[in-house]
Order: C-alpha cells, then structure tokens, then sequence
C-alpha cells in the first residue's frame, strides 16, 4: 500500500495569488480530512478595503472551519464569526482591513445524532496544512497576525505557548509578521455562565484594542 501523503505541499502552486491559491486548494489531499468535509475553505477578506485604506493590516487565523464555513465555503461566517465581527467593531478595527483564515482548511467532524460535532485537528494535520497558510502569509503580508485560540497559536509559537499566559503581548517568529495572541471566540461562546460570557467577551475585545494600538502606532492605518 502507498504511504500516505501528510502535506499539502505537493498541492501549493508556484503561482502565488490568491484566486490561484483558493482553486488549487479544493484539489489539496495533504491529509485525510478532504475525505469528509464539503469543500475547503480558504481565507478572505469579508469586505472590499474603502477608498483611502490600506488594505489588508492583519490576518487572523482561527482553527478550522465550522459546520456552517464548511457548507457555505466561507471562513468565520457562523456564530464565532458574528461574535468576531462584533469585538472588532468594539476594539475599532474595520472588518476590511482584516483577512480571516484557519490553520486547517477542511472541517473535521464527528456525526453525533443528525449533528456534525467539530473535532479537534491533530498535529499531524495543522503540520499538513501548513504550506496553505505559508503561501497565504506570503501572499496577504499582513503587518500582523492574531492566532485566535491555541491551535493557531500553536500552529506559528511552538507548542510550549500558552494562550492563557501569553495572550495579548507581542511575540516575534523569524521570517513572519508580528504575532498576537488570544482566545478563540468560540471559546466565549462556551461560556458556563452570563457574567463569565461577559467577563470572557471583555478580556477578548482588550486583546483586540492592543492589536488597533499596534496597527495605529506601527503603521498609521
Ligand atoms: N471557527 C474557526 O476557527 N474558524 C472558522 O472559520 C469558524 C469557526
Ligand atoms: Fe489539504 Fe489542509 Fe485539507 Fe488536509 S486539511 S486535505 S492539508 S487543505
């Protein structure tokens, strides 16, 4: 039997732009989880930059697309999207100047009744998608990006940094933009309770008002 293949690297053109990127990673079989997901989802910026902006400042990268990203092949459009969209306009960053994307580009699921139930990506599979989130890096040059949540984080700091310790400050990777880290919104939706949602939301936007400071002093956008 033929080893299986654990990259998507094979799969990454030579031609890096991102409508070349976004078709050639429907045919990406880096890893197994093609095999159940719709379709891939890759990043994107959600709104057209208005007249005068800069483009694109930061690239946020999640974990994996949900059930709803998974079907309409779009990132960060279910409800940790629209929570996302919220903390952003509450930490005045415009929605324009950010492109979303994920670390792994095919839902993982387990069916659980009629319900598909995100599972957690392994290590094997973010290493395995990795060159995508390269190829999007180097195409997109944000001037920062944000890892939402510890896969991401993992993913670009190693897997000795710890979101809950780190969250919020300002860590330098050779080769890449500046990093920030913190929580990934569904995390706030998982909230036991009203005031710690609130308490959790909070923390969340004081993370995102760091990433408007450093956007504004570092680059005047
Ligand atoms: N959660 C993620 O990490 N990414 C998405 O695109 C949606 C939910
Ligand atoms: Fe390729 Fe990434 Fe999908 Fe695996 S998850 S098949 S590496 S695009």
């Amino acid at each position: 039997m033929q080893k299986a293949v654990t990259s998507a690297e094979p799969f990454v053109p030579e031609a890096r732009t991102l409508p070349v990127l976004r078709k050639a990673v429907q045919e990406c079989r880096g890893c197994d989880l093609y095999r159940n997901a719709t379709q891939a989802v890759f990043g994107e910026i959600e709104e057209k930059p208005k007249a005068g902006q800069h483009g694109v400042a930061v690239m946020m990268i999640g974990e994996q697309p949900g059930d709803k990203e998974d079907i309409e092949g779009r990132p960060f459009v279910g409800p940790a999207g629209k929570l996302l969209n919220q903390c952003l306009e509450e930490a005045n960053i415009e929605r324009s100047q950010v492109y979303v994307t994920n670390a792994v580009k095919h839902f993982k699921w387990e069916p659980r009744g009629k319900r598909r139930i995100h599972e957690k990506p392994t290590m094997r599979e973010i290493k395995a998608c990795r060159p995508w989130l390269d190829a999007e890096m180097e195409t997109v040059t944000p001037k920062l990006i944000v890892c939402l949540g510890a896969t991401a984080a993992q993913a670009l700091l190693g897997s000795s940094f710890k979101v809950t310790k780190q969250r919020g400050t300002l860590q330098h990777v050779e080769g890449l933009a500046p990093i920030i880290a913190t929580v990934h919104p569904s995390s706030i939706l998982r909230a036991q309770t009203e005031a710690d949602r609130q308490q959790e939301m909070a923390s969340f936007v004081a993370d995102l008002k760091r990433v408007s400071k450093y956007l504004k002093e570092s680059v005047g956008s």
